[in-house]
């Protein structure tokens, strides 16, 4: 018998990705699932039942979707959901294990085994399984437009009868995967573009989006770990460099910002200071806004005037632009999922790097080290 793959409607308010899209069906099918699909599940991304059936997946109720072997999530599960799904079954999806701990007790107490696809390690292996980066890609350019759409100017130089205008100047903090997308939209829209990040080695890459670098004088040789993610900056470091970015943000019409060190809270990189010494009428996009923040007046999902500096916070960039975020995710996790099969049978291989890695729960326990530690409290 086929294993069967379960996609339920996301139920998070303003969700509205699909953990699954109609071309990927054939795919399931040859490494040997079938497919089901609660019905309106792909509402939200403009993906009716019909187009889901006419690719060969079955269309049910909730209750048969989350009888599935597998089921595939985008959001992490709610406390009703975690309930509501089958003793024993897989769930994979973003799942939060770091900064909601919680929700991976709940699945140890139900009997789920999880995967997050936050804890699919960053190896070259693994590369189709990013969903993180997938997301920072779409959040980074959402991000831009939603920050020109704020902004009373401007974005490209233009020369009219009417006189030249000129660029505006866009500073993006944090040149990782959602930075490097942001200033890349930045400069597809005209923009004078400038970018900042502690590991001064990625410079070369912003730079050859045209972009300039940002060098502040302070140390940052140990500011990469083996992960490839930066680490803290000591404390004295850090307020150092938050008063060093000040002219460089009052000199910027729009701040995007994106530091984050994964499992902490985001460094407050804009002070608000900073934010007093921003031109009236300017903008700063904070992506951090769920992690609290790298601008230390953001409030999650909403907007705040200050000094007439509009400081904007979305948490959820990536469901705003729901057709190609899905189709990215959807992407990564069948990437996941078929490394989960052998032979048309489940067979999960957790001496595996990427299955071992990416496992949350199992067995009813926590396997997760890190996940363990933070439920301990
Ligand atoms: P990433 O790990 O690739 O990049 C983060 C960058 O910040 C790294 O290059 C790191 O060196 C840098 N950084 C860390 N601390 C810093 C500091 N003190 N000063 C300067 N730079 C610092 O992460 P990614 O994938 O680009 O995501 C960035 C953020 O965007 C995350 O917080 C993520 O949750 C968020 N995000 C938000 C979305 C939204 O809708 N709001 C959508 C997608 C991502």
């Amino acid at each position: 018998m086929a294993i069967r793959v379960g996609v339920p409607r996301e139920t998070a308010a303003g969700e509205r990705r699909v953990s699954l899209i109609p071309e990927l069906i054939s795919k399931y099918e040859k490494a040997g699932f079938e497919t089901i699909v609660e019905s309106g599940a792909g509402e939200g991304a403009y993906l009716p039942d019909s187009v889901f059936t006419e690719k060969g997946a079955k269309i049910g109720t909730r209750d048969q979707v989350l009888a599935a072997d597998v089921i595939l999530k985008v959001q992490p599960p709610s406390k009703e959901e975690i309930n509501e799904l089958a003793s024993g079954s897989i769930l994979v999806g973003f799942l939060s294990p770091l900064d909601s701990p919680e929700i991976s007790a709940g699945l140890a107490e139900r009997g789920i085994t999880s995967f997050a696809m936050e804890l699919v390690p960053r190896i070259s292996r693994a590369q189709t399984m990013d969903a993180l980066s997938a997301m920072a890609s779409v959040g980074g350019y959402r991000a831009v437009l939603v920050a020109a759409e704020a902004l009373p100017k401007f974005f490209p130089l233009l020369t009219t009868a009417a006189g030249t205008v000129k660029p505006a100047n866009v500073f993006v903090l944090g040149a990782g995967v959602a930075g490097l997308q942001a200033i890349a939209t930045a400069r597809r829209l005209g923009a004078r573009v400038s970018g900042y990040d502690i590991r001064s080695e990625v410079k070369e890459q912003v730079q050859s989006l045209g972009a300039r670098f940002v060098e502040l004088d302070i140390e940052t040789q140990e500011s990469q770990d083996t992960g490839g993610y930066a680490k803290a900056l000591a404390e004295e470091k850090a307020k150092r460099q938050t008063e060093l970015l000040v002219p460089h943000i009052a000199a910027a019409d729009v701040v995007v910002t994106t530091a984050l060190i994964p499992g902490r809270p985001a460094p407050v990189l804009v002070t608000r200071e900073a934010v007093e010494a921003m031109k009236p009428g300017s903008v700063i996009m904070d992506l951090a806004a769920a992690n609290g923040g790298n601008c230390a007046l953001t409030q999650a999902d909403r907007k705040v005037v200050h000094n007439e500096v509009s400081i904007l916070g979305p948490t959820n960039l990536p469901s705003e632009m729901p057709v190609h975020a899905s189709e990215m995710y959807a992407r990564t996790l069948l990437a996941l999922v078929t490394e989960m099969v052998s032979d048309g049978e489940l067979k999960l291989d957790f001496e595996d790097e990427i299955i071992g890695g990416a496992c949350v729960t199992h067995g009813g326990n926590i396997v997760n080290e890190r996940v363990k530690t933070l439920v301990a409290g």
